[in-house]
């Protein structure tokens, strides 16, 4: 495949309670990064993995992924991550190797979205899109409040889409948004893009593509496990 993948995996998790970091926490036996990677390697467009880890981390994660890379084709970059996530994909964006002009960035967080999902997102940048993110539509009803939680509005849901990734990016479009854009405050790559005033498009997303943030998202994320 043509397409490398930046995984930020560095984060510490502690919307998860007290423990590992959270792409090291166990799932069914796996750390969630396994999960995720196993995934990723599953579709057809992946050539390269390049994972941001917690510092200290490096030996433990090769030592973790390689034999699930290992007969897949699928190459391997490990790199520590920095202070903001927005840092670990930058420092992961600098060690993807040339001959990948499509760039995905996936979180570990979101270790059960589909292979096909991933292809989906890289099919659209491969189609001409600079900037490609899955959606889904927002479900609840959302309300602005004020400081004491009266409610100031209700926003108009029909406009609003909640965001996954993996995001798709070609790749000089993402290295010139990382590249103006150091602060860190991005919570996700397609903002750098929008700030820069690039296109982002978007295509459907997945219910299995959830982010595990909470402990009860490892209780739902642990009914899609593979048998
Ligand atoms: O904290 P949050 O859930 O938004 O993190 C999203 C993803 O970014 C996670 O996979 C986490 O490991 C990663 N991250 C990172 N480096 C940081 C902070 C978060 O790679 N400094």
């Amino acid at each position: 495949g043509d397409v490398a993948v930046l995984v930020p995996a560095a984060g510490r998790g502690e919307r998860l309670g007290p423990g590992l970091p959270k792409a090291l926490r166990e799932l069914a036996g796996s750390p969630l990064l396994v999960h995720a990677v196993r995934r990723l390697a599953q579709a057809d467009c992946v050539g390269h993995v390049v994972v941001a880890v917690p510092a200290g981390a490096v030996d433990s994660v090769s030592a973790l992924l390689t034999p699930v890379l290992a007969g897949t084709g699928v190459g391997l970059g490990l790199v520590v991550g920095g202070a903001e996530r927005q840092q670990s994909v930058a420092l992961a964006l600098a060690a993807v190797p040339g001959g990948y002009p499509i760039i995905l960035v996936h979180d570990a967080a979101r270790a059960f979205a589909p292979p096909e999902l991933v292809d989906r997102v890289a099919a659209a940048v491969r189609a001409g899109s600079d900037a490609v993110i899955p959606v889904l539509p927002v479900v609840d009803t959302i309300k602005q409040v004020d400081p004491d939680g009266a409610v100031t509005g209700t926003v108009d849901r029909s406009v609003l889409r909640a965001v996954q990734t993996p995001q798709g990016f070609r790749r000089t479009v993402l290295a010139a948004a990382h590249a103006v854009d150091t602060d860190g405050g991005a919570t996700d790559d397609a903002g750098l893009v929008e700030r820069l005033g690039g296109r982002v498009t978007t295509v459907p997303g997945a219910e299995s593509a959830l982010k595990i943030t909470r402990p009860f998202d490892l209780q739902v994320a642990a009914l899609l496990v593979d048998p």
